[in-house]
């Protein structure tokens, strides 16, 4: 499978989200990012279902929303009405990790747990083949436009790996840093799926960047 490119949202001008949004439809990037943060698994907040609706309302492409919420059980079924087409959640933030996972895949949503950069690939052993995606978080997340941890690089052939020795078909996922410099190499590592926020929506012209990155 050739890579994927996934915007983020979170980088995005607010004040002009319809156009931003159109700017992706009509760009090569395959699917949305979108970034939900609740001020307690990480010290920031980001929007709620009123953006998100918006953002569901125009856009064209799948919707990758990536939760950094405790307790995201709760509304589990209000992304789904909302138009997620992958449901991340935070393998930090679940106890009971393998009924969320199954909560989603009801719901009609493909699963993704992501990974904080200090977090053990081992963790994913007895959940990798029930899983659609792993968000691997090359930096710590609650921010945009951060340093990339280089560790990550590591834990993406770690994780490729344990993916292809479990019969699991799970799109490895890097979240943060991501530009020209850092995407050619987690591809090398084995990358499936590239989430960039400042280095997109920062950049003269996103439209080719983006498709810079898809051609990569
Ligand atoms: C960080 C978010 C990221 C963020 C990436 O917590 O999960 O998706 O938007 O931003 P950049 O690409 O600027 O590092
Ligand atoms: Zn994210």
């Amino acid at each position: 499978m050739s890579h994927l490119i996934a915007p983020s949202i979170l980088a995005a001008d607010f004040g002009n989200l319809q156009s931003e949004v159109e700017m992706v439809n009509q760009s090569k990037a395959q699917w949305f990012h979108i970034d939900i943060m609740d001020g307690v698994f990480v010290p920031n907040i980001s929007f709620g279902f009123p953006v998100l609706k918006q953002i569901q309302k125009h856009a064209k492409k799948p919707l990758d929303v990536h939760l950094m919420i405790v307790n995201p059980d709760q509304f589990i079924q209000k992304f789904a009405d909302h138009g997620a087409e992958i449901l991340t959640v935070h393998i930090e933030a679940c106890d009971h990790l393998h009924r969320t996972v199954q909560a989603i895949h009801s719901a009609g949503m493909k699963a993704g747990v992501a990974l904080n950069p200090h977090t053990n690939i081992s963790l994913l052993e007895d959940i990798i083949a029930d899983i659609d995606l792993v968000c691997l978080m090359s930096v710590n997340p609650g921010f945009g436009g951060q340093k990339f941890i280089e560790n990550t690089y590591n834990k993406v052939k770690k994780l490729k790996k344990l993916i292809s020795d479990s019969n699991s078909n799970a799109l490895i996922e890097i979240d943060g840093g991501v530009n020209a410099e850092t995407a050619p190499k987690l591809l090398e590592a084995g990358a499936d799926v590239l989430v960039a926020g400042s280095y997109v929506f920062g950049a003269k012209d996103p439209v080719v960047t983006m498709s810079n990155l898809v051609e990569l």
